[in-house]
């Protein structure tokens, strides 16, 4: 048993807590849109098809902002074809999944779930097939109040009031070499310049995202970013970025460890963003939307070039998440609560089936993976300002980040509450943290939630869709000042003071 102490008392102001931070990511991929949040025929289905079931899921996760409609999809999606009456709608081949769109789901139906699932949406528009006309076309069909064609025909489509959308993507990962018109960096950032100035000028109130990469691995990393926001610094307020984790082999150290990688990500891109900013004499600083991260075993899907069945909502990246799975999950979210100074909206990929913490069956249930539980305890119990503590823990060696904290840790205070995650990244040793007492705390009560531990290889499926949860850690108690509380290896836990 090691021990740790995770210290308050001089604790960094990070920033207030983000709502933003709670994002999720609903792309026309797979399952997520059709037999995930919408299923006409299904038990649950409300007027508009969406299944009630997964919205009461979702207000239980906590989502406050959902990216749409993708992702690799909508670098060759036409959202005109999602509006109007369902029956003349086109069914239309979608290349990034090799599916078959149907567009029974489209901006309407979108926006409308948004509000009935009380998120703010994030859109994307298409940058890959298309370009700034029909960005516009987009901005002024869902945000302009009337008196023009699109306007009028959103009106006609059931929405007569603008939807108001303020958090836009300028198209999805274009430095990826399999997005629908991949382009250099100069090419790309001189594009979203170009779409992001006309958009501000319809509404400079917009938040605009530019793509930054793809993940820190790709090789144009770091001068992607650099190229980009040297075009497009100006006239945009976010730029991107994506990561996706996975446990190689039997290295379980370093996967629970890849918050580390996160946070050495959003460290270069901070770095680089104020770096032009300096040359470009800018006092105005451009945030993070680190707009898609999760566990995802990348490395394990099949290759579907040759797939030539062109199925609609196939069963595609329905990744089944285990107790240490969720346990990544937690600690990446400690970390996107730590950089709450520059990372100020963040989504979760995705929302439901497509690497999700939502599932559902067609026709019957739908349940919570593991990595449900430490995004809604984290969602629910975070407020008020982030506290970046004291760490004085051990080191647990990892083949691919070398030594790392054995624990990581964040707080957040209100007036009357606050909360401290942990994680126990070590694969083998519980951990004894302490946590002195602050003179701010609410302390009235204290509590603990942990996830892990045990059975850390143990899934939620349909047929055992409890079978993890996470526990009360009856360990916690009050020693002097200090407040203790064990952690088991390969765990993660939140502390309510209330
Ligand atoms: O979230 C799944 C996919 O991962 C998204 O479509 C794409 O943007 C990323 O590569």
């Amino acid at each position: 048993m090691v021990s740790v102490v995770v210290d308050f008392r001089r604790a960094r102001e990070v920033g207030p807590v983000r709502r933003r931070t709670f994002g999720s990511f609903v792309e026309h991929l797979g399952r997520c849109v059709y037999s995930g949040i919408y299923e006409p025929g299904h038990p649950t289905a409300d007027a508009r098809g969406f299944r009630r079931d997964v919205l009461d899921l979702v207000r239980e996760l906590g989502v406050t902002l959902v990216r749409y409609p993708g992702g690799n999809f909508v670098s060759g999606y036409r959202w005109e074809d999602g509006i109007g009456p369902r029956q003349s709608r086109p069914r239309r081949l979608d290349l990034a999944w090799r599916s078959t769109e149907t567009n029974e789901v489209g901006v309407d139906e979108f926006l409308a779930w948004c509000r009935e699932a009380d998120c703010e949406p994030m859109m994307a528009v298409n940058l890959g097939t298309r370009d700034t006309a029909s960005a516009l076309d987009l901005l002024e069909y869902c945000n302009h109040p009337g008196g023009t064609d699109w306007s009028a025909r959103r009106a006609a489509n059931g929405a007569p009031e603008p939807y108001g959308i303020r958090l836009w993507c300028l198209g999805n990962e274009m430095d990826g070499p399999w997005q629908l018109g991949h382009r250099s960096a100069a090419q790309y950032g001189s594009l979203a310049a170009r779409t992001a100035a006309a958009m501000k000028q319809y509404d400079p109130a917009l938040e605009l995202v530019v793509c930054g990469s793809s993940g820190s691995a790709m090789p144009t990393f770091g001068e992607w970013e650099r190229v980009v926001l040297e075009e497009a610094y100006d006239h945009v307020d976010y730029v991107s970025c994506h990561a996706y984790y996975e446990q190689h082999g039997a290295d379980r150290a370093s996967f629970l460890a890849s918050a580390v990688d996160m946070e050495g990500f959003i460290d270069a891109v901070v770095a680089t963003a104020d770096h032009v900013a300096a040359r470009r004499r800018a006092a105005r600083r451009i945030d993070i939307s680190f707009d898609e991260w999760n566990v995802w075993y990348l490395s394990q899907e099949p290759d579907r070039k040759t797939d030539d069945a062109w199925p609609v909502a196939p069963r595609l990246l329905e990744n089944v998440y285990s107790t240490v799975d969720a346990v990544v999950v937690g600690s990446l979210l400690i970390t996107l609560l730590r950089r709450s100074d520059r990372v100020t909206a963040a989504c979760q990929a995705q929302l439901v089936n497509v690497i999700a913490p939502i599932m559902t069956e067609p026709g019957g249930p739908a349940w919570r993976q593991t990595t449900f539980y430490p995004f809604a305890l984290t969602a629910r119990l975070a407020a008020g300002t982030v506290l970046a503590p004291t760490i004085d823990a051990g080191t647990v060696p990892t083949d691919r980040y070398g030594p790392v904290a054995a624990v990581d840790a964040v707080g957040t205070l209100d007036a009357d509450r606050a909360a401290v995650f942990l994680v126990n990244r070590s694969p083998v040793e519980a951990a004894t943290v302490q946590l002195p007492l602050w003179s701010e705390l609410p302390a009235q009560t204290v509590t603990a939630t942990t996830l892990g531990g045990d059975d850390l290889d143990a899934v939620n499926t349909l047929h055992d869709p409890l079978r993890v949860v996470p526990s009360v850690n009856r360990s916690i108690r009050l020693a002097g000042d200090c407040v203790e509380v064990e952690l088991p290896p390969a765990s993660w836990t939140a502390v309510e003071f209330a």
